[in-house]
């Protein structure tokens, strides 16, 4: 009987041990989270409004995300998610952007208490300072600029830090997942032209590159390119779960070299391959991830509020100090811990800004009129392609009588 109560004890002494441990460290150095879909939930129920009584974000219920689970979890940082989906691509994807940018915006001037709108590495560590939630915006898929530097250029004026290059559909100048699976057919074989351009843009400009969604092509087109390391914002490891939305291994090995950062998704399809998965499982990840790329190559990603099933142990943004608890128990040190929660994402951005540069002139490419889709899109800029212009009619008319003549 004494025998079992000491070895319980053990057990679960232990168990909260280090839960305490993990609350002191986070205390000091808070979550930052690269994806998050707060942004499309409020959007889809309350049609993007934040003042409703029913959408309070102190009291919202039915969501992975709210202000007291945001603080019992610890979190200090969070990229919003600019989430619109693809079957927006050429039609209103520019518009519901820039609607869902000016949520996120919101969200900062209706909770100033709460929530701090950050658009540096320095403004991080000042809402951590303040206990306050840095909120940055992540746009989710390269659709959202259609196909212009010049949206790119303005959404980055309006907070855009990061931009994932693709969601779940091609764009005219990157290949997405779905091209690895067999889904899609290959368009860009990875980076077109334009594509490139796009890269090189936002290096110049300091916003970070999200690789999550994107082919291997693309992943292997850009990290040989890009001048900052780059994010995965909510990606895990194939190697646990082949799934081809997760890092394959050789990638981890140029997310290495690049000292780039893979922030872990959460969602069950992800982590396990299955319907069921659990937090010892996530923490599988995040060790494999360690050991492959390296302890500044990971960090966390949750995907909270995009995705249908989370694992036992990690149903809402409040349980993070408990996967905390699990990497301490797991011989995590503490500086491992402290890097993972807040520290490799804020040396990615430093090295992101340092690569910035106002010295650079805007580049001034535009994409060919005939790669993109659309025949309710207007051609200014584009003699050739120009509505009134009848292609081929005027030569015909003129090379027909030459012709004539030519055979006489
Ligand atoms: C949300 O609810 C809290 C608590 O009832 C209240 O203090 C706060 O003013 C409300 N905020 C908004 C924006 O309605
Ligand atoms: C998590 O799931 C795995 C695979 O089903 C299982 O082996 C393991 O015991 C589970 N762990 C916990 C703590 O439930
Ligand atoms: C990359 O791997 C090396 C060797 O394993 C390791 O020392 C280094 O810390 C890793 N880089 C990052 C960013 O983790
Ligand atoms: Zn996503």
């Amino acid at each position: 009987m004494w025998n079992w109560w000491l070895f319980s004890c053990l057990a679960l002494c232990t168990a909260d041990q280090f839960r305490d441990e993990a609350i002191r460290i986070m205390s000091q150095t808070p979550l930052i989270d690269g994806h998050n879909d707060l942004p499309w939930q409020i959007l889809k129920k309350f049609n993007g409004q934040l003042q409703p009584k029913e959408a309070n974000l102190t009291q919202l219920e039915g969501t992975h995300t709210n202000i007291p689970k945001l603080k019992a979890g610890f979190v200090g940082g969070q990229f919003w998610s600019a989430y619109v989906p693809c079957e927006t691509q050429n039609k209103d994807a520019v518009r519901r952007t820039l609607e869902q940018m000016d949520l996120i915006s919101r969200m900062c001037t209706i909770y100033p208490e709460t929530f701090l709108c950050a658009t540096s590495s320095a403004d991080i560590a000042q809402a951590f300072q303040e206990k306050k939630v840095a909120s940055l915006i992540g746009v989710e898929g390269g659709h959202s600029i259609d196909s212009s530097l010049g949206v790119l250029r303005a959404l980055y004026r309006l907070g855009m830090r990061y931009m994932t290059l693709t969601h779940s559909c091609n764009t005219p100048w990157a290949d997405n997942w779905l091209v690895d699976r067999g889904d899609d057919k290959p368009q860009s074989n990875g980076l077109s032209t334009f594509g490139k351009e796009v890269v090189k843009e936002m290096n110049r400009l300091g916003v970070i590159i999200d690789l999550s969604h994107v082919s291997v092509a693309t992943m292997e087109a850009v990290l040989s390119l890009s001048q900052a390391p780059v994010i995965f914002s909510h990606s895990s490891a194939y190697e646990l779960c082949h799934h081809k939305r997760n890092v394959p291994d050789h990638i981890l090995q140029l997310v290495n070299k690049t000292r780039s950062l893979v922030m872990v998704n959460f969602y069950n399809e992800y982590v396990s391959c299955q319907k069921e998965a659990n937090l010892s499982q996530v923490a599988d990840h995040l060790d494999y991830i360690k050991n492959l790329a390296g302890p500044g190559a990971v960090g966390f990603g949750g995907d909270y509020d995009g995705v249908d099933n989370l694992p036992t142990g990690l149903q809402d943004v409040s349980a993070y100090p408990d996967l905390i608890a699990e990497l301490l128990r797991r011989k995590w040190t503490e500086t491992e811990v402290k890097n993972a929660l807040a520290n490799n994402l804020l040396r990615v951005f430093r090295e992101v800004e340092k690569v910035s540069s106002n010295n650079i002139l805007p580049n001034e490419n535009v994409i060919e009129f005939s790669e993109m889709e659309s025949n309710c899109r207007t051609s200014y800029g584009y003699p050739d392609h120009s509505p009134q212009h009848q292609p081929g009619a005027l030569p015909v008319v003129l090379t027909l009588p030459l012709l004539y003549l030519w055979l006489l």
